[in-house]
């Protein structure tokens, strides 16, 4: 099946509604991606995009037909989708074996440290499992992104390795680390968690969640 038949329109969650990107939103892109604070946690080059990079990587793995990327707005009461604030996305969906690598950047800088990012994960992660079925998701993470790796940590992320010395930055060598996170960690932890404000617990038998709309 084509994923863009099966990647939702949207995923709704308590703080922020994630949606299918529009072409207006390389705009916020541009902005984002020539900050050099957010190439310094999220880039292996040391540096932000030129313009025709950022362009080259939203047309081919934000808005393209195969990429599964959702932008992250803030959920606003009365609007069907608030502020963009970033973007989050699974890449190398990988069906033989059941996984995916995960990406999220929030590229308005104000709304860090809200719960926002973490939120969005969640909802990724939910949909990764419960709907598409998959077994794995894994990312890489810079060592001094310790908020990254404190939002990973809280939606059931484990850190399963580093590289060590892999990068470069303000001026010493800093680990990469691996995290993972597994379909059964997730129902372990979903079985352990309190029904949330706005949507029953699920289990994975279930049917397509109620808070994604195809
Ligand atoms: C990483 C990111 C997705 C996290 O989302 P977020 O909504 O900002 O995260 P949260 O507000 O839920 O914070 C996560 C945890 O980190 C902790 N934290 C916040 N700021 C921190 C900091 N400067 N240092 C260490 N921990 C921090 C918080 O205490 C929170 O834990 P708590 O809720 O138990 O207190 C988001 O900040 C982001 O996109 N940052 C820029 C790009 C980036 O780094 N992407 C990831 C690349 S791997």
């Amino acid at each position: 099946m084509h994923p863009r038949t099966w990647f939702p329109d949207r995923l709704v969650g308590r703080l922020v509604v994630l949606r299918r990107h529009v072409p207006s939103n390389l705009a916020a892109f541009r902005r984002w991606y020539s900050d050099p604070e957010i190439a310094r946690l999220t880039r292996y080059q040391d540096g932000p995009m030129h313009p025709a990079e950022i362009e080259r990587f939203f047309a081919a793995r934000v808005v393209s037909p195969d990429s599964l990327a959702l932008a992250v707005h803030l959920r606003t009461p009365g609007q069907e989708a608030g502020r963009l604030i970033g973007s989050c996305a699974f890449s190398q969906l990988d069906g033989d074996n059941g996984s995916a690598l995960y990406h999220i950047t929030l590229g308005e800088k104000d709304t860090w440290g809200h719960g926002y990012g973490t939120e969005a994960t969640e909802l990724m992660l939910e949909h990764a499992f419960e709907v598409l079925g998959l077994h794995r998701i894994a990312l890489s993470v810079f060592e001094f992104n310790q908020r990254a790796v404190q939002s990973y940590l809280k939606v059931g992320f484990a850190i399963e390795g580093r590289a060590r010395d892999a990068i470069w930055r303000d001026g010493r060598y800093w680990d990469e680390i691996s995290m993972s996170v597994l379909d059964s960690d997730w129902q372990r932890r979903r079985g352990r968690e309190q029904p949330r404000e706005g949507g029953a617990r699920r289990t994975s038998s279930e049917q397509v969640p109620a808070r994604i709309d195809h």
